[in-house]
């Protein structure tokens, strides 16, 4: 039973996409939702649709991928349009992943999504790292603040936050002390990619990808270890939300991970760029059996067990 209760509703499953992928167009969404995933979360929208960065924007190499997309997608409109049509009677919830250009084209889209009365929950980008001059905000406590402080305002339910990979304990505290001012801050998603990465081809003896001159966010086996680090550390700084594991799963083995580390629920990228839908009934029977073989019947069994040496 790979079932997971969480923000008032019963899914049927604990995977689903990573933002970015496989969902930019409405066909991918419903391709989604038609597969094995327990929810759907939308391509990042930002007010105005955009044709993201010039390509080639991404690589894939034996260890997972590089990208540099630069928020391609249909604009808001369109991903409320779906959440407007979307069957919330299938039991998988839908997420809208919403990455404004500025704070206010986010509380506009917030202030948009509140007044359609939709169950759809945002999930607050605060980590795209491939918009050239625009910094990861997440990595910004004093703008996360503020950004935090306005989303309470403009939006009245529960909502999630999608962080970047931190890499010292001192960060951690400080973006956690933060995120546990917001009740109503039901989840965080962690990882988005590691940021401004850059993978080198040694015959061309030149970058993979186009845009920042070969920087990208990486995913993938690069980016396992972290991402592991971040949902275990938030999940035990940030008591009564939940962590939403992403980063480097492929198989049932790395979900297993995430799970034992505390996710909620865990999404896949890079491996359902590569794979497709398919991948979601693959890991889902993995997890299964790897549950079955070590006598769990549940997620709960196991969920944030992670034992110490
Ligand atoms: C893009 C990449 C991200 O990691 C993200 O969070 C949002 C957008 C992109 O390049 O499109």
């Amino acid at each position: 039973d790979l079932s997971v209760t969480w923000l008032g509703q019963t899914m049927p499953g604990c995977l689903y996409n990573a933002s970015g992928v496989w969902c930019r167009e409405e066909d991918e969404l419903e391709a989604v939702r038609a597969s094995a995933a327990a929810a759907v979360i939308s391509k990042s929208a930002t007010l105005h649709a955009r044709e993201g960065n010039p390509e080639p924007r991404y690589h894939r190499t034996a260890l997972g991928s590089i990208n540099s997309m630069g928020l391609p997608n249909r604009g808001f409109a369109y991903y409320l349009d779906y959440a407007r049509r979307y069957d919330y009677g299938c039991g998988k919830p839908l997420f809208l992943s919403l990455s404004g250009m500025t704070l206010d084209d986010n509380l506009s889209m917030l202030r948009t999504l509140a007044a359609a009365g939709l169950p759809a929950i945002p999930e607050i980008n605060l980590s795209c790292p491939n918009v050239p001059g625009k910094p990861q905000l997440g990595y910004d406590f004093v703008a996360t603040t503020e950004a935090l402080n306005a989303f309470d305002l403009a939006w009245p339910g529960r909502y999630g936050v999608k962080l970047p990979p931190y890499f010292d304990p001192a960060h951690f505290a400080a973006m956690a002390e933060i995120l546990n001012r917001h009740p109503r801050l039901a989840y965080v998603t962690c990882i988005n990619s590691i940021g401004n990465g850059l993978v080198v081809d040694v015959d061309s003896e030149a970058v993979t990808i186009k845009p920042k001159d070969g920087l990208g966010g990486l995913g993938g086996d690069y980016v396992l270890p972290t991402a592991l680090a971040n949902v275990r550390e938030f999940y035990r700084l940030l008591p009564g939300k939940d962590i939403v594991g992403c980063g480097g799963v492929k198989s049932g083995r790395e979900a297993f991970m995430h799970i034992l580390a505390g996710a909620r629920a865990v999404q896949v990228g890079t491996c359902l760029y590569h794979e497709g839908p398919a991948a979601f009934a693959r890991i889902a029977a993995e997890l299964a059996e790897l549950m079955r073989s070590k006598g769990y019947r549940r997620l709960d069994d196991f969920r944030g067990k992670l034992r110490t040496l």
